[in-house]
């Protein structure tokens, strides 16, 4: 499978381009501008003509755009698009009043990166999904977007994955109705509590299990039918 993924060069990105690799996918791995790709850039030389490292910024429409228009030149087609790219911007050990001490900035940041920026890769993407044969879109949500009574941490971030998931589910809606595209593949996915940078304050599990996991996913070997697909990285339902 040809198989985009965002925020590729690190934590659960990374491990899904090896993963990948490995299982003989062709991997277009995006990072921002400026990021450390050294990685990355290691896996190219293992893996030659298998993988592509692309740069875009989720939150810009003017980097994604730019970047489709590249790709589009070279690779009109894409099995997958796995939005994985996302931001922390919280600490749980942070106790104070959310209301009157919400850093607004914090949380704007946390909407683009989160919520807003799937809705951008989509956007530029998606016309590559529209051309192959067995399309799949994997948004990379979280738990954290669940509404539950107890937690008050983590504010901006359950905003942002709920506003993903959302989103996720009205575009599910859409391509269940129309007959050119109801055969698309499309999961809003809790990779599980992983060893990243980002995850290291609730750590369960590591990235590679969740990539592992995913990547059966993206390859129909577990292929959950659900009214609303939002799902763990073992393809179980979550509760939204
Ligand atoms: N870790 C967990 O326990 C956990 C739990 C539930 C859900 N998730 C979700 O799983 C996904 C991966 O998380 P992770 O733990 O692997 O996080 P991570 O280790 O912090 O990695 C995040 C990745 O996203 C990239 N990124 C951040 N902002 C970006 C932007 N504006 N444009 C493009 N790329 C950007 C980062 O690039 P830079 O290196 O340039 O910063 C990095 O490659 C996220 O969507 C996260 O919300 C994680």
């Amino acid at each position: 499978m040809k198989v985009l993924i965002t925020g590729a060069n690190r934590g659960l990105g990374l491990e899904l381009v090896k993963r990948g690799l490995l299982g003989g996918h062709e991997m277009f791995a995006a990072c921002r501008p400026g990021a450390d790709c050294g990685q990355l850039e290691a896996l190219g030389q293992e893996y030659e003509g298998q993988l592509e490292v692309l740069t875009l910024e989720v939150s810009s429409e003017e980097s994604v755009r730019r970047a489709a228009e590249e790709l589009e030149k070279r690779e009109p087609v894409l099995d997958c698009v796995i939005n994985n790219a996302g931001v922390l911007l919280e600490s749980k050990y942070n106790l104070e009043d959310p209301i009157v001490n919400l850093d607004i900035d914090m949380l704007r940041k946390t909407i683009d990166v989160n919520t807003v920026g799937p809705a951008i890769v989509l956007k530029y993407f998606a016309p590559f999904l529209y051309r192959a044969a067995k399309p799949c879109i994997l948004n990379i949500t979280s738990e954290a977007g669940h509404l539950k009574t107890g937690l008050y941490t983590y504010l901006a971030y359950g905003v942002s994955k709920h506003g993903a998931n959302m989103y996720t589910q009205k575009i599910r809606n859409y391509l269940a109705q129309s007959p050119e595209h109801a055969h698309t593949r499309i999961y809003m996915i809790h990779p599980g509590r992983m060893n990243t940078v980002m995850g290291k304050e609730n750590a369960q599990i590591e990235a590679s299990e969740a990539a592992e996991g995913i990547l059966k996913i993206m390859e129909g070997e577990i292929d959950p039918k659900l009214e609303i697909p939002f799902i763990n990285y073992k393809g179980e339902p979550m509760p939204y």
